[in-house]
């Protein structure tokens, strides 16, 4: 296995700083924060750890408005702090991936500051600047990810700036070479540290089309559905030179060994899979793959997504798969507290990479927050949608102290805890032999102990209504992995060579006698693995 690139066969871990573990006592998490759980994350046993944005930034969206790509927020630390952390997860043989936000800056990025300083400024075109349309307004009809149009007028230069989210994250301008090279270079700055890669911001939206056209209205648009819907994004969403930013960042990271270029892209499989490139001109190691977010929690719907997937992913390419992130409501929520049992022993048995959203290995929930508690941005402008990403992002729950351990008992914690902590936590679940907690731990190491769960290929199985089952197979070693998605007890008679197999962790985590005479009965709710040895005689 050792032969197969670590984000292949390893797991990836998402964290988002400020929730994780506050050490100054501010009620924000923090980089010692997180070196001080680093002998945790190596307990669970995931490979890397991805983190959100924790560079300065006037925090207007948590981070992801960077005013300098190429400094610790004080926030979270110092760039020694950095340093002290990085060579910890090595020594631990945990990997540090970095977000990178290229698609815009803060406006108060000194690169926005000098560009909306003047119409002559060297850097006026880093940034999209555009006249008025006749009548005054916007200069198309493009709207913002985060409510109104995608554009606000300069007073002082008499211009509008694009901005896909808010008004205080302007777009870069990625026809112009300077930006590229200035990106390339924060690339560098962190790889020479020793960084083993990147998890890229809105991966499809680097290039615009240069002409600006309006986007076509979308005809299927109603009432409740997003604003930004109301037009197809045909111009500035995956514009097919987008492709080139792709492969440019991919050259960057390819400079170095051994690192890891991850892009996030909402868009359907046979779109998605576009991202990987060609084996001639590589793009992303890995397009996030978010379709388990965005399927119905149906046996057959998903089955249906990982069989497209697993078609549709070239053959020198590899797959991924993702359950949660600090941008949707967490799988527990989603699914259901016993489901997420079952999720998460599809994620890690799955082919390709897993990405694990911290906490969700707890079976912690989206966290309802009162309205004088509430910060992100999303939920301001576009309120009583639900579009508010603070439930999920609220602090990692450790043990049953005040603030769960997250930050010190007096001090308020930036958002409010679960209420849930006293029971789901780490101390707690650490002690139960039958946890979500130890469950994820023991999947996890299955996986990184098996060669056919870690790099095996995946075939999967004709089973009734409400299960999904697959194997996977390396050399002699078999694994069937058998889901039920529903409230029902299953029976189902197993395929002739697996009437033998023996079972090898149940989501229960107890060893129910869950074969017998060749027809496995899985109880509601439950997941199951079976484990076979081929004899080739
Ligand atoms: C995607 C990030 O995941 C999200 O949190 C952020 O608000 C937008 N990109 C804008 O950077």
């Amino acid at each position: 296995m050792n032969t197969v690139p670590w984000w292949q066969r390893g797991i990836i871990y998402q964290i988002y700083p400020r929730s994780f573990q506050d050490a100054n006592g501010d009620g924000v998490g923090d980089l010692p924060g997180i070196l001080r759980r680093l002998d945790y994350l190596a307990w669970l046993g995931v490979d890397a750890i991805w983190l959100s944005p924790i560079y300065p930034s006037p925090m207007a969206d948590f981070g992801y408005d960077v005013s300098n790509y190429t400094d610790v927020h004080p926030l979270f630390g110092t760039m020694d702090d950095f340093d002290a952390l990085l060579e910890a997860a090595h020594a631990r043989g945990i990997r540090v991936i970095l977000d990178l936000v290229p698609n815009h800056t803060s406006d108060q990025h000194p690169w926005f500051l000098e560009s909306r300083s003047s119409r002559h400024n060297s850097k006026r075109d880093w940034y999209i600047w555009r006249d008025p349309a006749p009548d005054g307004g916007p200069p198309n009809n493009w709207l913002s990810l985060f409510g109104g149009p995608a554009w606000t007028y300069d007073e002082q230069t008499g211009q509008y700036y694009l901005h896909s989210f808010l008004a205080q994250q302007p777009d870069l301008n990625w026809h112009n070479p300077e930006v590229r090279e200035a990106i390339f270079n924060v690339m560098r700055f962190w790889l020479d540290k020793g960084v083993d890669g990147f998890r890229v911001d809105v991966a499809d939206r680097f290039i615009k089309d240069p002409c600006l056209r309006n986007n076509p209205r979308n005809p299927d648009w109603r009432e409740g559905m997003l604003p930004v819907e109301q037009f197809l994004e045909a111009y500035n969403k995956n514009y097919a030179d987008n492709h080139l930013t792709a492969r440019w960042l991919r050259a960057v990271a390819d400079e170095y060994d051994d690192r890891v270029l991850i892009g996030e892209i909402y868009l359907p499989i046979p779109e998605l899979v576009t991202y990987y490139g060609t084996p001639e001109a590589p793009e992303y190691h890995i397009p996030y793959n978010f379709t388990l977010i965005t399927t119905p929690w149906e046996a057959e719907a998903v089955r249906c997504v990982v069989d497209l997937f697993e078609g549709r992913v070239p053959s020198w390419a590899w797959p991924n798969w993702v359950l949660g992130n600090h941008d949707r409501s967490r799988v527990a929520s989603r699914v259901g507290r016993e489901q997420a049992r079952v999720a998460m022993m599809l994620l890690l048995t799955l082919r390709g990479t897993p990405t694990i959203y911290y906490g969700d290995e707890l079976g912690m929930e989206d966290v309802p927050i009162p309205p004088d508690r509430v910060q992100d941005p999303l939920e301001k402008n576009i309120p009583g949608m639900g579009l508010g990403r603070d439930p999920e992002r609220t602090p990692m729950q450790w043990d049953t102290s005040p603030n769960a351990g997250f930050c010190p008992p007096d001090v308020e914690p930036w958002l409010p805890l679960s209420e849930a902590y006293h029971t789901v936590n780490v101390a707690v679940q650490r002690e139960q032999p039958n946890s979500m907690l130890n469950m994820t731990r023991t999947l996890i190491h299955l996986r990184r102990s098996s060669k056919a769960l870690a790099v095996g290929d995946y075939f999967p199985c004709e089973t009734p209504a409400g299960v999904f089952a697959y194997t996977r197979e390396a050399g002699a070693e078999r694994y069937l992995i058998a889901l039920n998605f529903t409230g029902e007890p299953q029976a189902w008679t197993l395929p002739p060579a697996w009437k033998h197999a023996h079972p090898v962790l149940s989501t229960f985590m107890d060893r129910p006698e869950a074969v017998q005479c060749g027809t496995i009965h899985l109880r509601p709710n439950e997941g199951l693995i079976l484990e076979r040895r081929q004899h080739n005689s």
